[in-house]
């Protein structure tokens, strides 16, 4: 059943190309540079009509809601916020008739979510579901469902449902982008262009993951690792924290880049790694000035970076190359070798993988 993996978790790793091509497949419309409207839940009126997204998840799926807020101010030029779902409802929230309140959730099932959905529905907010789980609690309870096709995900700490979540949130990006007339065709069949090419590039950078392993085993002992990202690579950062801290149980922060003065900096000497998002892209000059402070105070920096990057390979320890990407879909890239740190660090401490303590894969609870 685990398929000569030896756990879960590692096989769902490495589902990802597959599930993430099984998202896109039938939707993509890579000749118009376009989203199919049948399956992603949103009529194209009321693609034209809001004026705000409200996006609300726990968890790997509150960070994939922060690539899709990037994604759908950019591309579609809708305000978007991201909260919480554990704190909408605690705190008395305001939605609008003319909000889309996108519910993300990979069970369909977490409490919270379902809470936070029932308050914008009751005040009349439109809502998305983008689930994993046909029928299941949160697209019955929703306006439309926007499905990703990651299968059963069995590893406690979520991993391909994280991946198709992003490929699905840039979709409906694209999707309301077009619709909405902010986002011109070439640019959008650029971008779906590169979607469509990402499950290849996620299978080399999958099946090249021995050097991941070597760098898990340098940080096997570490207490506490920062991660750090800009732009898209800030989720990711997040993300790759909460995996370490689940699975491996070592304390982890992810962090923007640009926060890192304002505090954690504190943190830093030659006893905590660092793991650097920092591929070629828009903030790449920006991101590098935040790993060189992490350098001039003896901190282990574990680069995440573009094949070829000559500056990076002299500034940093260790390295995870990358293929060189269009911006928009790098997250669907970067989360990799963070996936694999954390379940190789916890494989090396011994620790089982699939059943951390203290976690339930569904929460039910609030
Ligand atoms: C992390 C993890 C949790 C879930 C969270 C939300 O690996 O699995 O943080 O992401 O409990 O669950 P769903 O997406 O089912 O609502």
């Amino acid at each position: 059943e685990r398929g000569g993996y030896k756990h879960f978790m590692l096989k769902e790793i490495h589902e990802q190309p597959d599930v993430v091509e099984a998202t896109l497949r039938g939707r993509v419309d890579l000749v118009n540079g376009d989203v199919h409207a049948t399956e992603i839940g949103v009529s194209p009126e009321l693609a034209r009509e809001i004026r705000r997204v409200y996006i609300t998840a726990c968890g790997t799926s509150h960070h994939a809601g922060i690539a899709g807020r990037y994604w759908i101010e950019q591309l579609a030029r809708v305000p978007t916020v991201v909260e919480l779902a554990s704190e909408v409802r605690y705190r008395d929230p305001i939605f609008y008739p003319d909000d889309l309140v996108i519910a993300i959730s990979q069970s369909g099932e977490t409490a919270d979510t379902i809470a936070a959905l029932k308050a914008a529905k009751a005040q009349g907010a439109k809502v998305l579901a983008l689930c994993n789980v046909v029928d299941s609690a949160i697209p019955r309870a929703s306006d439309g469902a926007l499905y990703t096709h990651a299968g059963p995900e069995i590893g406690v700490a979520s991993t391909k449902c994280f991946t198709t979540q992003l490929a699905a949130l840039l979709m409906l990006a694209v999707y309301l982008g077009r619709r909405r007339g902010t986002l011109d065709e070439g640019r959008a069949r650029e971008t779906l262009q590169a979607l469509w090419e990402i499950p290849n590039q996620m299978r080399d950078v999958l099946g090249d993951a021995d050097y991941v392993h070597a760098i898990a085993k340098k940080m096997t002992h570490a207490k506490d690792v920062l991660f750090l990202g800009r732009g898209l690579g800030f989720p990711i950062a997040l993300e790759g924290a909460l995996k370490l801290k689940e699975i491996s149980y070592a304390h982890a922060e992810g962090y923007a880049a640009g926060e890192m003065k304002h505090g954690p900096i504190a943190l830093i000497d030659e006893t905590l790694p660092v793991v650097v998002i920092c591929p070629r892209d828009a903030h790449f000059d920006k991101t590098v000035s935040n790993l060189e402070e992490v350098r001039a105070r003896e901190g282990q920096v574990i680069a995440i970076a573009t094949k070829g990057d000559e500056q990076i390979l002299e500034k940093s320890q260790y390295q995870v190359w990358l293929p060189k990407v269009r911006d928009e879909v790098l997250p669907l890239l970067t989360v990799l070798p963070l996936q694999l740190i954390a379940y190789y660090v916890a494989h090396l401490k011994g620790n089982d993988v699939d059943q951390p303590r203290n976690l339930a894969k569904t929460v039910t609870v609030e």
